[in-house]
């Protein structure tokens, strides 16, 4: 079981406290001029796939052993174990956590309740395989005997993003003859234009949910099983083009779902970590069945290194522990992920979920509330453009921003110089960042272009670039299924590791329950012009100023 350690109660951190009190003239420039061998330091690689470099950051040798003697001091190393082996994690939910077990390639027993959940996980990737075959060979055939070409997931949160974000950043290894469309708003726009791109006779539909109960979803779903029906006018065809991902077998049953197209999961896959069950259904048939095994693979690997190797060395430890000394230290109240591959476009919002959703808590195990800083708020877009959007106030604005910028070595489109200029830029934002341009430097410029120093005296200060501002670069070698898989475990167990040194349950997520409990609350009003005044003024009036626009 997970200790119950307030982390400011540790030696480690008082240590740290006093290290960042004795910080404040830190620059990382000097860091760097004082110690050659930086780069070696803090920098480490894994599998020749992915190189980890975080010298760029405002820590020393001594702050690095602190942050690593707090991770002893929470007993990360007890609550890995406890993660893998199955043991009752998620208290709050009473469940184990286990996305790791859909990606154990090894094979090896991981019990949960007595019961060996190996052969399940296999069966249903055996279902899923047999059914991309089918799918993919033309097998499978829609009510009018023609071959699916189009594949519409229906989903929300976990059973959306993941799914979503994976077939974007594999696009280069799209089956030929196979369009995937996600929907997931229940803003009626969104499935009213997937629908007009698509034709019933060809289309399958995947109904994506963990519990079946989800608003969006299930409207969503109702909305495209009329739409279906009003084509092919028998429920009998349903079978042919809707198959459900979920928990709930009940439930799938009840909407009319042949159990045979059903792909089964368990309670103890988090809907932020499920796009290693059925619900990568969506992957595999898009990216191919092998590819969607080799994601699992990518994956377990770094499951693996994360689980066996010792924590100076071990690359989601690190990268976690970084993340504590800017959010309780410095504290930071941000993190950007900023990935330089198109591909990866949905990679930030991916991980605002399986971040924000796991760590955005403000009561620690034992059910007080903390009195530190836990979960921060992650964003994020792809590079270049934010250079062109948010970067000025990460170089010159007031607050302390820490990055991860990630970048392919080798791009799957070597157009021209396209990939040397977009890792030009990656280079070189890491290094304004940490080095920025002094008044000197500024004033050297101002002279080389011909200027005197008295006529740009007023304009060198908006020039300056402190520079200071932290990053760690993550230099793939090439977005495949397997460095992806690697990728985004990585950062999995990072929040993983987080959560244990604050104390807290990261697996659950009852803070979305409120706004769903009164949105239900609110609906049967809206479907009345009566006027409403069960609210606060607020909502009444919102409420009612609709009631007379609609
Ligand atoms: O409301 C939040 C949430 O429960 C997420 O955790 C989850 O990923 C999403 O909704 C979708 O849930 P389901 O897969 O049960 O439809």
């Amino acid at each position: 079981m997970l200790k119950n350690i307030n982390p400011t109660q540790t030696n480690a951190w008082s240590e740290l406290q006093t290290l960042f009190a004795n910080s404040s003239d830190m620059q990382i420039s000097s860091l760097f001029s004082q110690d050659s061998n930086r780069f070696e330091q803090f920098s480490r690689q894994f599998n020749g796939e992915l190189l980890v470099d975080f010298s760029k950051n405002l820590i020393t040798e001594e702050i690095f052993n602190s942050l690593l003697k707090l991770a002893e001091e929470v007993d990360l190393s007890g609550a890995i174990k406890s993660q893998f082996s199955g043991e009752t994690i998620n208290v709050t939910e009473n469940r184990a956590v286990l996305h790791t077990a859909l990606r154990n390639r090894s094979n090896t027993p991981v019990i949960v309740d007595g019961v060996d959940v190996m052969p399940q996980v296999n069966k249903v990737l055996a279902q899923m395989k047999a059914f991309c075959a089918k799918v993919h060979s033309g097998e499978w055939k829609g009510y009018t005997g023609k071959r699916i070409t189009d594949i519409v997931n229906i989903g929300i949160g976990g059973s959306d993003l993941g799914p979503y974000m994976v077939t974007e950043a594999l696009s280069p290894y799209k089956v030929e003859g196979i369009q995937t469309h996600f929907v997931s708003n229940v803003d009626g726009t969104h499935i009213v234009e997937t629908l007009a791109k698509v034709d019933p006779e060809t289309t399958l539909f995947l109904i994506a949910s963990k519990t079946f109960t989800t608003q969006e979803t299930m409207t969503n779903a109702n909305s495209a099983r009329d739409w279906f029906l009003n084509f092919a006018q028998d429920e009998a065809h349903v079978a042919k083009h809707f198959a459900a991902l979920s928990t709930n077998a009940q439930l799938v049953t009840e909407f009319g779902i042949d159990i045979e197209n059903m792909f089964e999961f368990w309670d103890w896959v988090g809907g932020r970590y499920s796009l290693w069950s059925a619900i990568g259904l969506s992957i595999a048939l898009t990216v191919g069945y092998d590819n969607f095994e080799a994601l699992l693979e990518g994956a377990h690997e770094m499951d693996n290194h994360f689980a066996a190797t010792e924590f100076k060395d071990n690359i989601p430890v690190i990268l976690a522990l970084i993340g504590i000394w800017y959010n309780n230290f410095h504290g930071a109240e941000t993190e950007t992920i900023l990935p330089y591959d198109q591909y990866m476009h949905r990679f930030p919002a991916f991980f605002q979920q399986g971040n924000m959703e796991s760590n955005g808590k403000c009561v620690d195990r034992n059910g007080d509330a903390v009195d530190y800083q836990t979960g921060p708020i992650i964003w994020g877009e792809p590079g270049t453009n934010g250079q062109h959007a948010f970067y000025q106030l990460i170089h010159q604005g007031t607050k302390l921003i820490p990055c991860d910028f990630i970048a392919p070595a080798v791009s799957h489109n070597p157009a021209g110089d396209h990939h040397a200029k977009l890792l030009s830029n990656f280079f070189a934002q890491t290094q304004a960042l940490a080095f920025g341009k002094s008044k000197e430097q500024v004033e050297a410029e101002f002279v080389a272009a011909g200027k005197t120093l008295e006529e740009v005296q007023e304009l060198v200060p908006f020039k300056v670039f402190d520079g200071n501002k932290p990053s760690n670069s993550i230099l793939v070698n090439k977005i495949t299924p397997k460095t992806l898989g690697q990728l985004i475990a990585m950062y999995e167990q990072k929040i993983f590791t987080q959560g244990v040194i604050w104390n807290i349950f990261s697996f659950d997520q009852w803070g979305v329950e409120l706004g769903k409990q009164l949105a239900g609350q609110i609906l049967p009003a809206l479907n009345n012009n009566d006027k409403v005044d069960a609210h606060d003024s607020s909502t009444n009036g919102l409420i009612n100023a609709w009631k007379a626009w609609k």
